[in-house]
């Protein structure tokens, strides 16, 4: 028997056949186009795309490929989106607020306000690095020299800071003595043998390092006490001593702010990467091959249904432009499409609606020295608090230089929203207030700053669409189907919220879907 006769006399589902090793996974990067469908079908088909994010700019390069010709309305300056890179000169006016921001960081140094990490299984996202030249390096997202700090908890381990280490390896030290503890007690061995018991006990001796009478008292995992480091001569190093397990218990560490995600999230686990020089290194390698096909400035206002496809009306140097398209592919966040005059059917304009978008902010602080490298050996990571601050993130880049800038917050929902309210100076002052708490370097060597708050950021409405079951049910179907000739891509259209990989997903799923239907049309 063939392979083809074995596949073809089987009812082998692809799932099967691909485990069973018969078939090569289609690649993360192939576009699944109809198989009967001629690559040329696509050929001078005019096609709208609003948005000029990932989601819209990768819809309009592999169009492009593909022979369509599509135009990119952007309302920014900008490329990018929610993937956006703040250095020096970088400037933007919230809603609300009439100041406006320029930021003053020195040359070489940014942050990123917003997409700021690439897990390695987002290997879309990784392909389209390759495939535009964007250099990559490694963003330490987990690391266990930061700090936590419990802001007016009770009990010994409140108000202070202390290393993640010191909290994760005590905790596993005593939850593995309680175990290996609990597997001496009679009943256990009706289930496990004596034999998987001590298999069993043998694993949580190495998980919590415990003593050979299996109980914690302490590792060097948590670190040394400061100046009795391991060295020369006579320096075997004097290990700090490990906290209670009640006063741990009592500390207040228990809460969501300050769980071990960066072990425990799919999406955060080691290794997460980033561009070499900024996350926009993405969005600029997508913008040059879009040479002459984005348009700037131009903020759409109208978007309608013709017989022949889609209408659209921009504002452009405040004078309306109009400009038809045999497809539409709408990639504005769902809070923008209210702002629409619109064709759009009573289901996606429900969606528009009823869709909550996080509120999410960030604020890069300019020092003039690397204390946290300096003083505190922290090369990247994150701490983690329960102020409004909720994380310190420093940078993944420019280890050992002089300078440097660090996300003294990032936040999210109700701590994002009161801080997001702040005036410019007052967020720079609360971030500063609190940060002091964990870093006592701050006053000394602070130089500037630059916040944002996404839910304020003009064009965005919000981080990332946030879907329950409820409203995934209800409005996320009207959101991956045509609506007449118009498509909707972005994030949001997936189930990768959140994620630059979701606007990369959405792009390829719209595009194998127009040229899809297009094939049909010339078959005809
Ligand atoms: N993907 C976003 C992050 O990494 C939510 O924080």
């Amino acid at each position: 028997m063939t392979r083809r006769d074995f596949i073809n006399s089987t009812s082998a589902s692809y799932a099967s056949l691909l485990a069973w090793g018969m078939l090569q996974p289609a690649p993360a990067t192939t576009l699944n186009l109809p198989a009967n469908g001629r690559r040329e079908d696509g050929k001078g088909r005019k096609v709208l795309v609003l948005g000029a994010g990932l989601a819209g700019m990768a819809t309009a390069y592999e169009l492009g490929k593909l022979g369509y010709d599509c135009t990119v309305l952007e309302a920014r300056s900008r490329s990018g989106g929610r993937v956006w890179t703040i250095r020096g000169g970088t400037k933007e006016t919230e809603i609300g607020e009439s100041n406006g921001q320029t930021s003053s960081f020195e040359e070489g140094l940014y942050f990123n306000g917003g997409a700021a990490r690439i897990p390695h299984h987002h290997q879309l996202t990784l392909h389209y690095c390759r495939e535009l030249g964007v250099p990559l390096q490694m963003f330490n997202g987990n690391n266990e020299a930061g700090y936590l700090y419990n802001d007016g908890g009770t009990g010994d381990l409140a108000n202070r800071r202390l290393r993640i280490k010191e909290y994760h390896n005590d905790m596993r030290g005593y939850t593995a003595e309680l175990l290996a503890k609990a597997l001496d007690q009679p009943g256990l061995d009706q289930q496990l043998t004596k034999e998987d018991i001590e298999k069993l006990v043998d694993f949580l001796k190495n998980e919590g390092d415990l003593n050979t009478a299996h109980l914690y008292k302490g590792t060097n995992r948590r670190g040394y006490k400061t100046k009795d480091h391991p060295g020369a001569g006579h320096k075997p190093g004097n290990m700090t001593d490990p906290f209670g397990l009640t006063d741990l218990l009592r500390s207040g560490f228990m809460q969501p702010v300050f769980y071990n995600v960066g072990d425990y999230i799919y999406e955060q686990q080691t290794t997460l990467l980033q561009p070499v020089g900024g996350m926009d290194a993405i969005p600029k390698a997508l913008e040059k091959k879009l040479t002459g096909k984005i348009i700037f400035n131009a903020t759409v206002s109208e978007l309608r249904k013709t017989e022949n496809g889609v209408r659209v009306v921009y504002q452009k140097d405040g004078k309306p432009v109009e400009v038809t398209g045999e497809f539409c592919v709408c990639t504005l966040p769902l809070p923008m499409l209210k702002n629409l005059e619109s064709d759009l059917s009573g289901t996606v304009k429900r969606a528009a609606d009823f869709v909550p978008y996080i509120k999410t902010g960030k604020i890069g602080l300019q020092f003039k020295r690397r204390f946290w490298e300096e003083d505190d050996w922290i090369y990247g990571g994150i701490s983690r608090t329960n102020m409004d601050i909720n994380q310190i993130w420093y940078p993944s880049y420019g280890f050992q230089g002089k300078k440097g800038v660090l996300i003294g917050y990032y936040n999210f929902y109700s701590r994002a929203e009161a801080v997001g309210a702040m005036s410019i100076a007052e967020r720079e002052k609360m971030a500063l207030a609190q940060g002091v708490k964990i870093h006592p370097q701050y006053p000394t060597e602070f130089e500037n700053s630059f916040s944002l708050a996404w839910h304020r950021v003009p064009y965005s409405g919000g981080g990332w669409a946030t879907y329950d079951d409820a409203t995934r049910k209800k409005y996320y179907p009207s959101l991956i189907e045509a609506d007449g000739n118009i498509y909707f891509a972005g994030e949001h259209t997936t189930y990768l919220t959140a994620w630059m990989a979701g606007a990369f997903t959405s792009a390829h799923r719209t595009v194998e879907a127009i040229h899809a239907r297009v094939g049909e049309y010339t078959k005809k």
